[in-house]
C-alpha cells in the first residue's frame, strides 16, 4: 500500500487514515471526517447494546469497527472489498493493540456465511444491495444499522431511481428529508418482513447528507405483521399543505380544499425512535467520552421529544412567508399551538420547523394570528 496517512483521534481510538484526498470512491482508501458523529453514534448504540459479534460490514479505513472494538470492547469483524482498506484496518488494529478479524471480501459473501447481533452497513449511496443478506445475518434481537447517502432518490429529485433502488414513491415537499428517513425505514421494514422478521426503529436521524437508522429485529410472522402495520402512505396537498398518512386501499384523490393530493411511498408511519432508547444514549453521551458528544446529546433530546408526534414536520417560517406574515419565534409558536389546545415540538429535521399534532385549519390559523 503507497498511500500517505497521518493520524487522527476519534472518540478514544488513535486511526490512521489517508491525507486528504477529494472524499470519493476514487480515494484509495475511504475516510470521510464529516462522518465522526455518525461514527459516535454507532459507536454509542453498539456500548448500550453490548453485542457479541459486531460487524462493520464496508468498512473503510475500520474507523467504526476499530473504535467499536476499542471502546466497547466487543468482538468485531471488519470487512472491505478494497485490500489497501483491509491493510490500512490491520494497521489500525496494531496500532490501538486490538485483536480483531479482517476480510477481504464482498459484502454479501461475508453475510452468506456469518451471523451476527450487529451489523453496521455505510455504503456509498445506497444499501439496498446487502440489506436481504443483512436481514438474514442478523440475530433475533440484533441492530442493523442502515447508512444511506442516496438523499436525491429518497428525497423526491430522483423519483425514478427512488422506485428502482427502494420500490417507493417519493416527493419533494418542504419536509423532503423526513420522507427520505421514512422511505429508509419502510424498505428496511419491507425487506424484514419478506423474511418473516419484523423491526423495532430504536434512532434514526438525518444529519448533513445522510439518513441513518438503527432496527432491533425480531423474528417470526407475528412480528413482521405488527412491523408492516406501520407501513402506509403520504398523503400531501401542495396548496393548503395537509399531509396525512394513508393505507393503501384508503388514497384519496382530492384534498379537503379541492385540490389533487400527492401520494408519497409506501414508507414508515410509526416512530422512527424509541424514547426510552433516546434517554439511554443520552446518558451514554453525558458520561462517555465522544468527540461529538455534545451535538450528539442534543439530537438525542431532539429526537426523543419529537416522537410524540408522528406527521411530518411544517417549515413554519415557510408556511408564514407563503401567507405574507412575519414569521415568529419557534417558543412564541408552540405556546401558542398549546393554547390552541395542541402540541407542538422541535424536531432535528430543520431548525425551523416544528411537528404539530393539529388539523391544518389550526396550523394555519395560529401562524395567520400574526397576520399585521
Ligand atoms: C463509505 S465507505 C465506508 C466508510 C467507513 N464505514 C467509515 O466509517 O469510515 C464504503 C466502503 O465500502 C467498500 N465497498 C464497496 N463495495 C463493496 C462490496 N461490494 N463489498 C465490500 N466492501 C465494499 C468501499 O471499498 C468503501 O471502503
Amino acid at each position: 500500500m503507497d498511500i500517505a496517512l497521518k493520524e487522527v483521534i476519534e472518540g478514544r481510538t488513535r486511526l490512521l487514515v489517508p491525507v486528504e484526498g477529494d472524499m470519493t470512491k476514487k480515494d484509495p482508501v475511504f475516510y470521510n471526517p464529516v462522518m465522526e458523529m455518525n461514527r459516535d453514534i454507532s459507536v454509542a448504540v453498539a456500548s448500550i447494546a453490548k453485542p457479541e459479534a459486531f460487524c462493520d460490514l464496508l468498512a473503510g479505513t475500520g474507523a467504526r469497527g476499530i473504535r467499536v472494538a476499542n471502546e466497547v470492547g466487543v468482538p468485531v469483524l471488519m470487512n472491505d472489498i478494497n485490500p489497501d482498506a483491509v491493510e490500512l484496518i490491520k494497521k489500525n488494529a496494531e496500532l490501538n493493540k486490538l485483536s480483531v478479524e479482517a476480510t477481504c471480501l464482498d459484502a454479501n459473501r461475508v453475510l452468506a456465511d456469518r451471523r451476527f447481533d450487529f451489523i453496521d452497513i455505510d455504503p456509498f449511496g445506497t444499501p439496498v444491495r446487502c440489506m436481504d443478506s443483512a436481514v438474514r445475518a442478523i440475530d433475533t434481537g440484533g441492530i442493523l444499522g442502515v447508512t444511506a447517502t442516496d438523499t436525491a432518490a429518497l428525497c423526491g429529485s430522483s423519483p425514478r431511481a427512488c422506485v428502482k433502488k427502494y420500490a417507493s414513491t417519493s416527493l419533494r415537499t418542504d419536509y423532503y428529508n423526513e420522507l427520505g428517513l421514512r422511505i429508509l425505514i419502510g424498505f428496511v421494514a419491507s425487506i424484514a418482513a419478506r423474511h418473516e422478521k419484523g423491526i423495532t426503529p430504536l434512532f434514526s436521524h438525518c444529519t448533513h447528507h445522510y439518513f441513518k437508522t438503527y432496527v432491533k429485529m425480531k423474528r417470526g410472522p407475528g412480528a413482521a405483521t405488527e412491523t408492516l402495520k406501520n407501513l402506509g402512505y403520504l398523503q400531501h396537498c401542495f396548496s393548503c399543505r395537509f399531509r396525512g398518512y394513508e393505507k393503501l386501499g384508503n388514497l384519496a384523490a382530492t384534498c379537503v380544499c379541492g385540490s389533487k393530493l400527492h401520494n408519497c411511498g409506501p414508507l414508515w408511519t410509526g416512530r422512527y425512535a424509541e424514547p426510552d432508547f433516546c434517554r439511554k444514549l443520552q446518558k451514554e453521551f453525558s458520561e462517555g467520552s465522544y468527540g461529538l458528544g455534545k451535538e450528539a446529546l442534543a439530537l438525542a433530546k431532539t429526537i426523543e421529544l419529537e416522537q410524540a408526534v408522528t406527521l411530518p414536520y411544517y417549515d413554519v417560517h415557510k408556511v408564514a412567508r407563503s401567507m405574507g406574515v412575519q414569521p415568529r419565534s419557534m417558543e412564541e409558536l408552540i405556546k401558542d399551538y398549546e393554547r390552541a389546545g395542541s402540541r407542538a415540538v422541535r424536531t432535528h429535521f430543520c431548525g425551523t420547523g416544528l411537528r404539530i399534532d393539529a388539523g391544518i385549519s389550526i396550523v394555519s390559523d395560529v401562524i395567520a394570528s400574526n397576520m399585521q
